[in-house]
């Protein structure tokens, strides 16, 4: 493995928090670093005490009785408590008397000089949320069914999940951006009878043909039983009777009254599907207690949030991934600071899309990823130099490391270098940051995503589990459990405990590999699995090469990541044809192949390269060999001891292989 952990970035210049920030942000959740290492003292060796105080500032139907009971790899928190996350979202905020704040702005797609936005204060919310809970309830969803949503970013997608929350049913929400392949392998997994989606999607103009999509994928899915669909775009599309319903003729006759649901704290809050290094994507548990108290706090204290004051939040993310579900919906509605969601694309209609949305709304708090960093520096300084930025107190990013250029740029060009920076790393398995800077408090290091965070005894060590010395690369774990953790995968406990518990005892193993420096602080340097991180979305290799076999000129693939300028990981794919193939192995094949990944997986998945080979690269018990495949796919010269390749001269030839 320590040959896959090899980064020697040097990065020293130290930020600490600007006075104007201090002087704008309000008060801070924590106000010093002497502040912060008492916390997190406290957090590791008392987490009860800790965690206790936090989560009792919640509504509970019925308050816990113990606050984390912990047989590795299984945790229980706020265990004999009940609660319901929904009524934590919203109904605590309207009973305080704040219902007429706003809690959800919205901004679609702008097909006018001013874009369509709808606000949604905590009473329009408890009323559409209500409502739309009570039409889940007509169509006979029940307390711990799963319910699978595939929308695009408009209200309804968030209403829908904070109505499932309600009622008990867990949601299973898919990227709008996967193909009806993924929808299939999803739904049937979760064993869901309802889908909710929309009729389509508005992206960079053109209409993303979700329905369709369902439709497709229902065809080997009899057991869907209901599929709602939200009309956004008034394009035509099949309504299947009875299965078909739209949302505006079933939401609006249903009373607006639901009562919340006392859900225990251990009862499922949803399922959120994940790559992982093998084939099969990975429906990752979170639950009602731990996630929320989690989420809430983490958004408060490495955003800085102060309810009621002047602050707006916007995250980039779709409410697809994980990014979106914690710190669009459950971690900001708590908080009282509104959280912006857009519809769209960064670059449509033009590539200020973002700068000009957050001088419209007054952002103050902006969260995006390194990936669209690396476009927005490409597209070129003078769109946010056209708007007004000054309302931005503080900067984020999420999801791969953020190379020190981009942390500059961001800094200078987003943040005229008086915006803290907060380079949160978490994953969807953690359910919240598990290693951030707090801002104000924080000194920040460019492409370091500095100290864990408050209960996350995070550890960098080798395959005993003992802690390695400064600046040794090793595995990143995580030696206590936290509430935000995952529960299991669901259906597969084996797989559970295989992937993130066997391979250091009694440790969670993250998947990266990591090394702390002298400061102690983290630097993330790539996973150590077959999982790539494309633009921050996370692909398992062998999702992709699945697609491209079912492809009948493939008999057998091999796909890697490599360097690439946006993405920040490219994807390879080495490919041998069959036999029976009679065509030629052309740029036009080239082509169909990527077509087919994208049809089968989605967008995302689209190899940026492809290669033909006659052969893969194996070891004499006929795995591939990945590493040297990288160095090929990244043009390097491979050092790699290649003395178990099978067939020394596949390596010449792929090499000699045009691209
Ligand atoms: C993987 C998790 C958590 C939301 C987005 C991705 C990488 C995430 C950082 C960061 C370095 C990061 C890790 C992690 N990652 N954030 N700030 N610095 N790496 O969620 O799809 O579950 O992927 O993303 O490799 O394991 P995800």
């Amino acid at each position: 493995m320590s040959d896959e952990i090899t980064s020697t970035l040097q990065e020293n210049r130290v930020f600490e928090p600007s006075a104007r920030f201090l002087a704008e942000i309000g008060p801070l959740v924590v106000p010093d670093m002497a502040a912060y290492w008492r916390m997190y003292r406290q957090s590791i060796d008392d987490p009860a005490t800790f965690w206790g105080e936090i989560a009792r500032d919640f509504r509970w139907y019925r308050p816990f009785d113990t606050v984390v009971e912990w047989k590795a790899p299984d945790a229980k928190w706020f265990v004999g408590g009940t609660t319901n996350v929904c009524a934590n979202c919203i109904d605590r905020q309207v009973d305080a008397g704040h219902g007429d704040d706003a809690a959800i702005v919205w901004e679609g797609e702008p097909c006018a000089p001013q874009p369509e936005v709808r606000t949604l204060t905590y009473n329009d919310l408890l009323r559409e949320v209500s409502r739309t809970a009570n039409a889940l309830k007509a169509l006979g969803v029940r307390r711990g069914d799963i319910v699978t949503i595939y929308m695009g970013m408009v209200p309804e997608l968030t209403i829908a999940m904070l109505a499932c929350a309600r009622i008990g049913a867990p949601h299973s929400v898919i990227f709008g951006g996967f193909a009806p392949n993924a929808i299939v392998d999803r739904v049937r997994d979760a064993k869901s009878k309802i889908i909710i989606t929309c009729d389509g999607a508005w992206r960079r103009g053109q209409v993303v043909a979700l329905k369709k999509n369902v439709d497709d994928a229902c065809e080997k899915l009899p057991e869907v039983e209901h599929v709602l669909v939200v009309r956004r775009t008034g394009e035509p599309v099949t309504m299947h009777t009875p299965r078909d319903q739209w949302w505006h003729a079933l939401v609006a006759q249903q009373s607006t009254d639901c009562p919340c649901e006392a859900l225990d704290s251990e009862d499922l809050l949803f399922l959120l599907y994940t790559s992982g290094s093998t084939g099969k994507p990975k429906g990752i548990c979170h639950t009602v207690g731990g996630y929320m108290v989690y989420t809430a706090y983490t958004a408060k204290t490495t955003f800085n949030l102060v309810a009621g004051s002047n602050h707006v939040y916007f995250c980039t993310a779709d409410i697809g991934w994980i990014t979106g579900h914690s710190y669009i919906v459950y971690g900001m509605l708590p908080n009282r600071v509104p959280t912006l969601m857009y519809e769209g694309a960064p670059n449509f209609p033009a590539e200020d899309r973002f700068w000009a949305m957050i001088a419209r709304h007054k952002v103050t708090h902006f969260y995006t990823a390194p990936t669209a960093i690396r476009a927005f520096m490409k597209w070129g300084d003078a769109h946010p130099a056209k708007h007004d930025l000054s309302s931005l107190l503080l900067l984020g990013t999420v999801g791969e490391p953020i190379n020190p250029e981009a942390w500059i740029w961001y800094h200078q060009h987003i943040g005229a270098s008086r915006c803290p920076i907060v380079d949160t790393m978490w994953q969807t398995e953690t359910g919240g940051h598990i290693i951030t800077p707090l801002p104000g408090c924080t000194p920040t290091v460019p492409g370091s995503c500095t100290l864990a965070f408050f209960g996350i005894d995070a550890a960098i060590v080798n395959e005993k589990g003992e802690e390695l010395p400064p600046n040794q690369g090793g595995l990143l774990v995580i030696r206590k459990p936290w509430p935000g953790m995952l529960r299991g995968i669901h259906g597969d406990r084996e797989r559970f405990i295989e992937t993130y518990w066997s391979k250091v005892a009694g440790m969670y193993v993250a998947g990266d590999g990591a090394r702390r420096d002298k400061r102690g602080y983290f630097w993330i340097m790539g996973r150590i699995d077959d999982v790539i991180n494309v633009s921050g979305h996370r692909l398992g290799t062998m999702e992709i090469e699945s697609a491209l076999v079912s492809h009948p000129a493939v008999v057998e693939a091999a796909v890697v990541g490599m360097p690439h300028e946006i993405k920040g990981t490219g994807i390879a794919a080495f490919v041998t044809l069959a036999p029976s193939f009679t065509g030629t192995a052309d740029d036009s094949l080239r082509k169909q192949l990527a077509e087919h990944v994208t049809k089968e997986i989605g967008a995302i998945a689209r190899p940026d390269i492809i290669r033909f080979t006659a052969l893969l690269p194996k070891t004499r018990s006929g795995k591939i060999m990945r590493r040297l495949l990288r160095d090929i796919a990244a043009g390097r010269d491979s050092t790699q001891d290649t003395t178990t390749l099978e067939d020394f001269t596949v390596l010449a030839k792929l090499r000699e292989s045009d691209e």
